[in-house]
């Protein structure tokens, strides 16, 4: 029998859309959202101004972006029949399970008849709820209801910790750089489902079941196990060759774009670094040891930190637990995932690749005592 094998493993390489979104020079480590350097975004943008240039393609003027800001701030509560569910959940479930539930439940509980638009705003409001509240039911603590004075990150680490910490203007820009990142898995899956002209709750539900991955957008959670794990500066070397010795990956490297240092890992790690001068912050210096040695040993692989490297020790730094890294990366990636499935449904056409088979054909059947 011959077969044309003609697999692209992973889909690497393969074009599945036309987007104005956002653009990525893997070579250079230049990533621009809507014809704007992330470097320029962060510097003059806010989370909700970012948010309204993905979705929109422009920058908004004063109205729109009060209009955004707003939308944002009013639509953040829950129903509380899902808070009630919430507080039935086993409290040993990992929040990024809770997430993924949670939105798939929201679903029974909203209007039907909003546009798409109206949903993924609505949605975006409400994640950061149901991140917070989750913490505060995971450890017994009262629930801090959402202030619509506050601004979106802010009031996101108002609702977890009760204050708004010092530095709060940098966990902002944190979201604006996890934001929107082209056709990665969880965009390309949740833009899949929306091909089926799926609903957002299950299209945004598909995205979250996909980012949770230690390979995606799980690797942040990893990156502070293995920090941890280390323990002290003394262990690095050891740590890693050991891991690079058994072939395992390191987590918070490597990336199937950038074959240089991804630009969001430079920043993150700047202002780290900025932070760092002035209080020592736990497990910097471990990690940059662990990279010292990485850049080294697989300098032809080129194979260099990504944003999930140091994105953990900023969260850690603002007193967020581990476990709740993922979630937080999903809580600005929904900007991303809405935006690639509107545009994709302007000019839909349901994806429907194939596998190559190479199983058996003419078996004969038996009975499961054998008999013919
Ligand atoms: N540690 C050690 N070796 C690595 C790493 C790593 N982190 N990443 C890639 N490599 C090696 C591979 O073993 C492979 O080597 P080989 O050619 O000798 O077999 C080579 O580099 C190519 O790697 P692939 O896994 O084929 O690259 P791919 O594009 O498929 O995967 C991925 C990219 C999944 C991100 C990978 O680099 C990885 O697993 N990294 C660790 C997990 C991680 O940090 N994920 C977050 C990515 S960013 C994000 O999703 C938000």
């Amino acid at each position: 029998m011959d077969i044309e094998f003609d697999v692209k493993h992973g889909l690497e390489g393969v074009a599945v859309a036309i987007s104005s979104i956002s653009y990525v020079d893997g070579e250079k480590g230049e990533l621009v959202y809507r014809g704007f350097k992330i470097e320029d975004l962060i510097e003059n943008s806010t989370f909700e101004e970012t948010s309204y240039l993905i979705w929109f393609g422009s920058l908004p003027n004063e109205n729109e972006l009060d209009f955004i800001t707003t939308m944002l701030a009013k639509k953040r509560e829950l129903p509380e029949e899902i808070v009630k569910m919430m507080n039935s959940f086993p409290k040993t479930s990992h929040p990024m399970e809770v997430l993924r539930s949670v939105v798939s439940l929201l679903g029974m509980f909203e209007k039907k008849d909003k546009s798409t638009f109206e949903n993924a705003i609505n949605l975006t409001a409400k994640i950061p709820t149901i991140i917070a509240y989750w913490y505060r039911i995971k450890n017994n603590l009262p629930l801090i209801h959402p202030r619509e004075s506050l601004k979106h990150s802010e009031n996101f680490l108002y609702m977890m910790f009760g204050s708004v910490p010092e530095h709060s203007s940098l966990f902002d820009k944190a979201l604006i750089l996890h934001a929107e990142q082209g056709m990665n898995a969880s965009t390309f899956a949740s833009t899949v489902t929306a091909s089926t002209l799926s609903d957002i709750y299950s299209i945004i539900t598909t995205a979250i079941g996909t980012l949770k991955g230690p390979l995606h957008g799980g690797a942040n959670e990893k990156v502070l196990d293995m920090l941890e794990e280390i323990g002290n500066l003394e262990n690095v070397e050891f740590y890693i060759n050991d891991l690079i010795n058994r072939k395992e990956k390191i987590m918070g490297f490597g990336h199937r774009i950038y074959k240089t240092y991804d630009p969001r890992a430079k920043i993150l790690k700047n202002w780290i670094k900025d932070i760092f001068i002035n209080k020592k912050i736990k497990y910097f210096e471990i990690a940059l040891k662990v990279e010292e040695i990485v850049l080294n040993k697989f300098k032809e692989k080129k194979i260099y930190p990504n944003v999930d490297f140091y994105s953990g020790i900023l969260y850690n730094y603002f007193g967020i637990p581990k476990d709740f890294f993922t979630p937080i990366f999903a809580m600005a990636r929904i900007v991303g995932w809405t935006a690639h499935a509107m545009e994709y449904c302007k000019n839909n056409r349901i994806f429907r690749p194939k596998a190559i088979y190479n199983g058996p054909k003419n078996l004969k059947y038996k009975d499961v005592k054998g008999a013919e």
